[in-house]
Formats: C-alpha cells, structure tokens, sequence
C-alpha cells in the first residue's frame, strides 16, 4: 500500500469514526440525566454531522468513497456503547466517560490524519484534520467541565447513606480499569517498534501495577475486595473503540491512538472516583483518585508526543515492504 493509498484508508476510517459518533451523540441528550449536559452533546451532533460531511468531501477529491463496512462497523459500535451505558446505574457518569475518551480516540485520529496527509502532500486534508480536531478538543474539555455535573446525576437517585457502597462500586471499576490497562500494556510494548513509544508503554506498565495496588488497599480499608472478571468484561467491554481502532491494534498507530483514548478513559474514572470519595468523606481515596489521574494524563501526553515517530515508523514500514 503506497502513501496516498494509505492517506484514503485514514480517510475512510475516520469517517467510520464520525458514524459511530453520530449514533452516540442522537441519544446521549436523553441519558444524560442533567441539561447541562444534554446540551453539551445536542451541540456536537451538528457539529459532527459536519465533520462526517467535511471528511465525505476530502474522500471524493481523493476520487474515493467511504467504506460501507467500516461505517456499518462504526454504527454497530455506537449502539452497544449505549447499551452498555444504559445498563449501568451510574449511566451519566459511564456515559460521560466514554463520550471523554471517544474524543480523545478523534483527536488521536485526526493528529494521525494530518501527519500521514502532510506526508502525502494533501495540504487541504491536512488543514480539515487539523479544524476538525480541534471540534473534538473543544467537545473534550465541555465534558471535562461536566464531570462534577455527571457525578451529581449519577448520585442523585442513591440514598446519602449509601454513598460508601457507591464508593467501592467506584473503586471496584476502577480496579477493573486498571487490568484491563495491564492487559493492554503487556501486550504493547511488543507492537510498539524499539523507540520512545515503547519506552512510554514501558514505564506505564509499572506504573499501572502501582496503580491497581493502591486501588486494591483502598478497597480492603473498605472492608471490600475486587470484583470478579467478568464483571470486568462487563464494564469496560462496552468500550468500543471503533471501526479505526478496533477491538485488537494491531498496528504501532493504532495502538498510539488506542491508548491515548483509554488513559483519557482512566483519567474520567479517577476524576469520577475523587469526587465520589469526597462525598463519601474518604479523604484518602480522593488524595490517591487525583494523584493516579494526574499520572493517566501524564502517559497520555507521552503517547502523544510519540505520534510523530509512529507515524514515520508506519510508513517507513510500509515502504520497505512495498519496495521488497
Ligand atoms: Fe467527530
Ligand atoms: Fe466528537
Ligand atoms: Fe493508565
């Protein structure tokens, strides 16, 4: 696959992205559970319906069509987010969540567009990649600004004396997070290629066992214990990551982009997690919640500062192999 050949299926997987994110964004107003919030997601549906159409445009200057299996991929993976969110009691928070870390995996997506496109000297496609991302940074932060909104939401239903079982509910997803994160960085280092992004993978895997430790020690002050695996499934599972992604990166730039969104994912959990512990008056938790989020957005901004690399790793990979 040369360069410009690579540059459409970008192209193409992003638009996939904007489908799955349509399918999101329609219903998310209505389990949002607060209005604040609503509105948050009913302005980025125009948004993305704009975006779908902008990256539409740079398809057919390239001469080329978005994928009917990737965009029936992504709308698949749109309704079992919401199934999965709506299964869940807290629904706003999971919701919230995962709306946070899928604009994360879109600015990933984007950088990636931009810098492939740049390389290909489709200057236009690049300038659209670059707008665009900066839609999805903008969703981000609203929902950032919404995460005291989401808790409260979430909460509002539960008895104030069940707050600490909400905690350890709390914390048990967050112990489940963090084995789906080891699983994920075990596995990483391995498709990473030898330079900083594996040395980023690297180091987080040992931070991450720290991490899940922690988590676990405050769940035994709790008097409460992890919950079992498949409820681990359960939980993280309805992440869908989308058609660009998908279920295995089997690639250094989609694991890059991959992991950039699941620490986003992390970072809402703990930033969730602090909150409810200090509700709950567990100054402890709330103390190791912001301290281990600040540690997410640390390794995101590592996995980010690797894109470059990646990238001209992919395609030099990719030219030796169409050269051999
Ligand atoms: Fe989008
Ligand atoms: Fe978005
Ligand atoms: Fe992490």
């Amino acid at each position: 696959m040369d360069l410009q050949e690579q540059l459409t299926k970008h192209l193409t997987d992003v638009h996939s992205i904007e489908e799955q994110a349509l399918q999101q964004m329609v219903v998310a107003p209505r389990m949002a559970g607060d209005p604040e919030l609503a509105r948050a997601f009913r302005e980025h549906i125009d948004e993305t319906r704009e975006q779908e159409r902008r990256v539409r445009e740079r398809l057919a200057a390239r001469a080329a069509d978005p994928s009917r299996v990737k965009d029936l991929a992504g709308r698949a993976g749109g309704i079992g987010m919401v199934i999965f969110a709506r299964s869940q009691p807290d629904t706003p928070g999971k919701l919230v969540a995962h709306a946070y870390s899928y604009e994360h995996m879109e600015m990933a997506a984007y950088d990636l567009l931009a810098l492939v496109a740049e390389r290909a000297g489709d200057h236009e496609t690049a300038e659209v990649a670059r707008s665009i991302r900066e839609q999805e940074a903008a969703m981000a932060g609203r929902l950032e600004a919404g995460f005291d909104r989401a808790v409260e939401a979430s909460l509002r239903e539960v008895d104030p004396s069940d707050l600490g079982e909400q905690l350890v509910r709390y914390l048990q997803d967050a112990h489940a997070i963090e084995s789906q994160a080891l699983q994920l960085l075990s596995a990483a280092p391995a498709l990473a290629g030898d330079g900083d992004l594996r040395k980023a993978f690297e180091e987080h895997l040992e931070e991450t066992r720290a991490q899940q430790a922690a988590v676990e020690a405050r769940l035994s002050a709790h008097g409460a214990r992890p919950s079992r695996f498949k409820s681990v499934l359960l939980r993280v599972g309805g992440l869908n990551l989308g058609g660009f992604f998908g279920a295995q990166p089997d690639t250094p730039l989609k694991l890059a982009g991959f992991a950039f969104a699941f620490e986003h994912l992390e970072v809402a959990a703990y930033e969730q997690l602090r909150r409810v512990a200090e509700r709950a008056g567990d100054e402890e938790t709330a103390r190791l919640a912001e301290r281990i989020a600040g540690e997410e957005r640390a390794a995101a901004a590592a996995v980010r500062s690797c894109f470059e690399e990646a990238v001209d790793a992919a395609l030099e990979q990719r030219g030796a192999t169409a050269s051999a």
